[in-house]
Formats: C-alpha cells, sequence, structure tokens
C-alpha cells in the first residue's frame, strides 16, 4: 500500500525521478530564454527551475504521456483526448489573476511576476478522480497560501472561490448551442484548507510549464481531494463568507458535494470508491488497481481539518 513520505531533503533514488530531475537541471540553464519566449505568447513549454519540497511522495510517476494525453478539461471537450488534441489555440500567457473579496489589499498579479516573486517548488502529489482512476504527478508550484497573504484576507473570510477562464474563441467546449457546463468552471474551499501548505497552485509539471490541457498556466492541486476540485487555469480568486458553490455541485448536486474529500468508505451513487485504476499501468486485467486510501494517503496531515464532521453527510 503507497504511503506518503516523511519530509526529505536529497532528491528521490527513484530511476525515473532521477533521469526526469537530471533532464531538468539541464534544460534549467535554458530556462530564462525560455521564459521569454513563452511570455511571447508561443504555446510551447519552458523549462521551470524548482526546489524540492518536503511534500512529496514516491510513488511511481505516471509517465509524461498519459498525464497528457488524458485529460478532463471540458472548456475543450468531453473526451479525454480532446484537450490535448483541441488546445493548441489558447493563449496562456501573459496572464493575472485577480484576488478580490474580503481582503485588505485586492489586486491583480501578472503571474510572471508571482512566478519570481514565489519560489517554484517541485512536489510529486497523487491525483486521484472522482470516476475511479488515478495519476501520480510530478508538479511545479508555489503554496496557495502564498498567493493568498498577499491580498491579505480579512478576518471575516470564512472560504475561497476560484474561476476558471471564459474564451469560447480559444475553447471549443465553450461554443455553439450544446454546452456540457456552465461557465465559467467554478471551485471553492474553506479558508483553513486553502492555506493548508498541501494546497498548491501548480504552474508546472515534470519540470516544465503547465501544457494547455493540464490548466495551463495555472492550475489549482489540492491532492486529498477528488480531482475535480483543482480547477484550472484560474482567472479570479474570490475570499467570501459564503461556501461557494462547486460546477459538478451545481450540474449534480446528489452526486457531488462541496468537501469533495477522496473517501474509499464513501461510493459514488453509481460506482464503488474503494479501489482506483492507476493510468499508464497495466496488470493482468489492464491497468493496475490500487486501494484507494483516506484522504488519497494524505489523512496524517489534512485528517485534523475535519474533526468532528460527518463525512459521508459532506461528501
Ligand atoms: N478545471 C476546469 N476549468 N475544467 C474542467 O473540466 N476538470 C476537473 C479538473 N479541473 C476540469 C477542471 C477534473 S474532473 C479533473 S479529474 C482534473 O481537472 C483533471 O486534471 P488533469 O487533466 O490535469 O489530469
Amino acid at each position: 500500500m503507497p504511503s506518503y513520505r516523511p519530509p526529505k531533503i536529497a532528491s528521490s533514488e527513484i530511476t525515473p525521478r532521477q533521469v526526469y530531475m537530471g533532464r531538468r537541471e539541464f534544460l534549467g540553464t535554458a530556462a530564462l530564454g525560455a521564459m521569454a519566449l513563452y511570455g511571447a505568447g508561443k504555446a510551447s513549454a519552458a523549462a521551470l527551475t524548482a526546489v524540492e519540497s518536503k511534500y512529496t511522495v514516491d510513488d511511481k510517476l505516471t509517465p509524461l504521456k498519459d498525464v497528457t494525453s488524458y485529460n478532463n478539461f471540458y472548456e475543450f471537450g468531453l473526451d479525454k483526448a480532446d484537450p490535448a488534441a483541441l488546445s493548441g489555440d489558447f493563449k496562456p500567457m501573459p496572464w493575472t489573476i485577480k484576488v478580490d473579496g474580503m481582503v485588505n489589499k485586492p489586486g491583480t498579479f501578472d503571474l510572471e511576476a508571482l512566478m519570481k516573486e514565489f519560489p517554484i517548488e517541485s512536489r510529486t502529489y497523487r491525483m486521484r478522480c472522482v470516476e475511479a482512476w488515478s495519476m501520480v504527478i510530478p508538479w511545479e508550484g508555489f503554496p496557495l497560501a502564498s498567493l493568498l497573504s498577499k491580498a491579505e484576507p480579512l478576518g471575516s473570510a470564512k472560504y475561497v472561490a476560484f474561476e476558471t477562464v471564459v474564451r469560447p474563441e480559444e475553447m471549443p467546449g465553450q461554443k455553439g448551442i450544446f454546452q456540457s457546463l456552465e461557465w465559467p468552471y467554478v471551485e471553492g474551499l474553506r479558508i483553513d484548507e486553502a492555506n493548508h501548505p498541501l494546497a498548491l497552485l501548480a504552474v508546472g509539471l515534470y519540470g516544465e510549464t503547465l501544457p494547455n490541457q493540464n490548466g495551463a498556466p495555472i492550475r489549482l492541486v489540492v491532492p486529498w481531494k477528488y480531482g475535480f476540485k483543482g480547477i484550472k487555469s484560474i482567472v479570479r480568486i474570490t475570499l467570501t463568507d459564503k461556501e461557494p458553490k462547486n460546477t459538478w455541485q451545481v450540474t449534480n448536486p446528489q452526486e457531488y458535494g462541496f468537501y469533495a474529500n477522496v473517501n474509499p468508505a464513501v461510493d459514488h451513487p453509481r460506482w464503488s470508491q474503494a479501489t482506483e485504476r492507476r493510468i499508464g499501468e497495466s496488470g493482468f486485467f489492464g491497468a493496475s488497481r490500487h486501494p484507494t486510501l483516506p484522504f488519497n494517503g494524505y489523512a496524517d496531515e489534512v485528517a485534523s481539518l475535519y474533526t468532528g464532521m460527518d463525512l459521508k453527510a459532506n461528501f
């Protein structure tokens, strides 16, 4: 059974990670020039220089090709292959994020400046989708708490609401008569969840800036929650005192709730959540199945956020 690995300083000894870290160090020297290209609006990925974080698991990484070709990003279509195939026209840079609502210092922040201001960390996290598949992804990013503290949330702010960009001209899933979801895609966290050190704003994966299909140029990663909480291509973050609705909860409140903590003991109405299919791994009967862990294996870090709460009622 995979388990959360305690803080570490040295790079992982695991071969795939070593290979990728080595490649990243090499690419690191070209990072500045590559960043300039990205800044000019090119869709191509640029190398990121990052420091190792203690918040890392040493599970076997999901291959890059699976991480970037098996996606949920309905703004580009409903099929898992659509985001990679149909996101070529999306322009992730330049990019700004507005932080507003119950804060002392609202503002619109330039992403490239934020990426210089906050140290970029590399963190390998498990990702468990509510559809009962999972991956292990090496992200680059900075803590959500770093950005929130810049805006100085008021004591009365209890929740954080997020919004994805709306650009029908660049996002084919937002165009036409048939709309799969209401736009913008929205999400929310309680403020203590948002300030938890595991809550990451990812700007890259596998050592390079985020591919469009994974939520370029900045998306949320909250590894103890189902993947749909990881809202992509964020343009706005609002501090509020009311529990914000999220897109899947609005679409189907019987099946999706606000918390969406990974929980093998609470089944989805239409399928079991006890096990998961690890994408990119093959077993005797196809992709190998793993037991799903409470809070996706991050219980030691986050279970205390929910002390005394009925996790069946607050699904
Ligand atoms: N964010 C937006 N804006 N639109 C989406 O359709 N899908 C969510 C989440 N974030 C989604 C989104 C779902 S259901 C999952 S499982 C993850 O993104 C998938 O992330 P990945 O494609 O990088 O694996």
